[in-house]
């Protein structure tokens, strides 16, 4: 199935319609494995709610193919490298996880076909992330 940008883009702004899918979110994946927690544990959550706000859009966008998109991609894959945050490439299966319920509980016109064109789009930024692990 090939990807239309701008429905991903139209179900996540249905998803920050009411203000509280990060709070879904990172409960979630907090919840996902004992190994999460202790990561945020020195975490300012309101700060870190508004930039994976921006985060998720861009990697929503990165198919677009922006240069501007890419670098802010490659940034984060650095930061959370090993040589920053340390982030095992299997925890990103959890990530998709549960952004994946948290678009299926926020967004009332979900689907699976839509789900499936999240998964799609997000896959191919966690990939470059992982790729610079
Ligand atoms: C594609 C998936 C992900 C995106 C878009 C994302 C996005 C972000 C952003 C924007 C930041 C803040 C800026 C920075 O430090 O670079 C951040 C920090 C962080 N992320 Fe991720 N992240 C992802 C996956 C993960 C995963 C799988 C984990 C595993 C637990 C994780 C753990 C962390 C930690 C520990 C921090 C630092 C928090 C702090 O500053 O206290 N991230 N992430």
């Amino acid at each position: 199935m090939s990807v239309d940008y701008a429905t991903v883009e139209a179900s996540y702004d249905r998803c920050l319609e009411d203000g509280d899918f990060f709070d879904t979110f990172y409960d979630k994946f907090l919840a996902k494995s004992e190994e999460i927690p202790p990561l945020f544990a020195e975490t300012d959550f309101r700060k870190q709610k508004q930039m994976i706000r921006m985060s998720v859009r861009m990697l929503v966008r990165l198919g677009l193919g922006e240069d501007g998109t890419k670098l802010a991609i490659n940034k984060l894959g650095e930061s959370h490298s090993r040589r920053q945050h340390n982030i095992r490439p299997e925890l990103y299966e959890l990530w998709l996880d549960a952004l994946c319920e948290s678009i299926k509980q926020h967004d009332p016109q979900h689907t699976p076909q839509l789900e499936q064109q999240w998964q799609d789009t997000m896959h191919a930024g966690i990939e470059m992330m992982v790729s610079m692990y």
